[in-house]
């Protein structure tokens, strides 16, 4: 396969992609004239291309299932457990299956290729869990799906959680998860920090918390999972998952954080979509916005990403998966629409998310990696970013897995029709 005249991004002018048996073999300037020697050619029109999106942080057993039994009507993330709880009680292993199927084509055909998502495994029988690691099989020449093991309803204040993390490993799961703001106590919730790294360290596996996912300005349990991961020499395998808390701690206190964070390696996935609808909503006025300090974390040299978090369920009511989506709200809220911010924050959903997720071999295009990659319908970040523009070809080892065809509008004025097409 070849892919002529296309936009790379951080470099000038046109190129062209050539693939055999899988592997990127060379990347050239783009020139007009050249005859290729190859029957399958794509002509990208000068668009840009780039490494497939990652969605670092998704719940396919959750999503998908808004108003069952019933609505969240607070907004908060506590009602939404709340409803979850009950509506985990009817799960079989078809209707999971049936509804991360639906939402992984919907990933498909908008460029994600790479997932990580968090499955509930405080369920004596572990029914999501089955589920998605038998759709996991059935999808992997489409995405890359990574399985967090996720304590719900927490690992010290739940029975039987740690048994229950380590089947969940022993069946397939890739990494331990824990929600140390939901535990009971403070001391229940350092417990739990504690108890998610042994067993990953036991068992050589990632961890990727949910961290202080409140406003509870005193929820300070991401330096205990810094400091844990310090410890043990571990940060590039561990994630901190909305961190939200931190957007009300004082600065004296941040700052002293910071250092840690950075020292420790971790990585921070924040989930804007999702906690700009249910932060904030214990406050009157003036509102808090919910989000983690995506712009001063990045500063200081700490590895951010954005994720979609949940898609139609009891947590957040809207959405098809699509990561420009998340972008594109995470750079209003966090104030990062400067021309070279926009440009740049295209890393939030690609190599950041790809070195959280320790994808770090064979991302990217270059010469010798595996031929992953998206076509998107603009010449550069913030073209794209600004017309929110769709991905005109997802293509996986070598071979297209989605093709979009970008839609038209015809208007009508003074007797004349006009094509308006906002994706060109
Ligand atoms: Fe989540």
């Amino acid at each position: 396969m070849i892919i002529k005249n296309i936009s790379l991004r951080n470099n000038t002018g046109l190129f062209t992609i050539h693939i055999v048996d899988h592997i990127i073999s060379k990347i050239e300037k783009f020139k007009a004239d050249e005859i290729y020697d190859d029957n399958d050619v794509i002509d990208g029109e000068g668009n840009l291309a780039m490494p497939p999106y990652v969605e670092p942080h998704i719940h396919y057993d959750t999503l998908l299932t808004a108003g069952e039994p019933r609505w969240n009507t607070s907004g908060t993330l506590f009602e939404g457990i709340g409803i979850w709880l009950d509506r985990k009680k009817s799960l079989t292993k078809k209707d999971v299956k049936e509804r991360a199927i639906t939402a992984m084509k919907w990933q498909i055909a908008q460029g994600v290729q790479f997932v990580r998502t968090h499955i509930d495994i405080t369920d004596h029988k572990l029914t999501a869990l089955e589920a998605i690691l038998e759709v996991k099989e059935e999808m992997s020449n489409y995405l890359e799906i990574q399985i967090v093991a996720f304590p719900q309803e927490g690992i010290v204040s739940f029975n039987g959680t740690e048994n229950l993390i380590i089947k969940a490993i022993e069946l397939g799961a890739d990494a331990v998860g824990g929600i140390p703001h939901f535990e009971f106590t403070r001391e229940d919730g350092v417990e739990s920090v504690k108890k998610s790294f042994e067993i990953a360290i036991k068992y050589d596996k990632m961890l990727d918390f949910h961290c202080d996912e409140i406003d509870d300005e005193q929820s300070r349990f991401i330096e205990v999972v810094a400091a844990e991961a310090h410890k043990n020499n571990y940060g590039k395998f561990v994630s901190a998952s909305h961190a939200t808390a931190m957007h009300s701690y004082n600065n004296a206190y941040t700052s002293k954080l910071f250092r840690l964070l950075s020292i420790s390696d971790i990585s921070i996935i924040a989930n804007p979509l999702v906690n700009i609808n249910l932060q904030g909503r214990f406050d009157t006025f003036p509102k808090r916005r919910g989000i983690t300090r995506v712009k001063e974390l990045l500063d200081s040299g700490i590895n951010v990403c954005f994720g979609t978090d949940d898609i139609f369920d009891p947590f957040y009511s809207l959405g098809t998966g699509n990561m420009l989506n998340v972008l594109n709200m995470g750079l209003h809220v966090c104030q990062m629409l400067g021309y070279e911010q926009v440009k740049k924050s295209f890393d939030l959903i690609t190599t950041n998310s790809a070195s959280a997720l320790n994808i770090t071999k064979d991302y990217g295009l270059e010469v010798g990696n595996t031929a992953n990659l998206i076509i998107v319908s603009g010449k550069d970040e913030f073209d794209i970013l600004r017309r929110m523009a769709p991905i005109e070809y997802s293509i996986r080892k070598g071979k297209v897995i989605a093709h979009t065809i970008p839609s038209v509008s015809k208007i009508f004025i003074n007797g004349t029709n006009e094509v308006i097409n906002f994706n060109k």
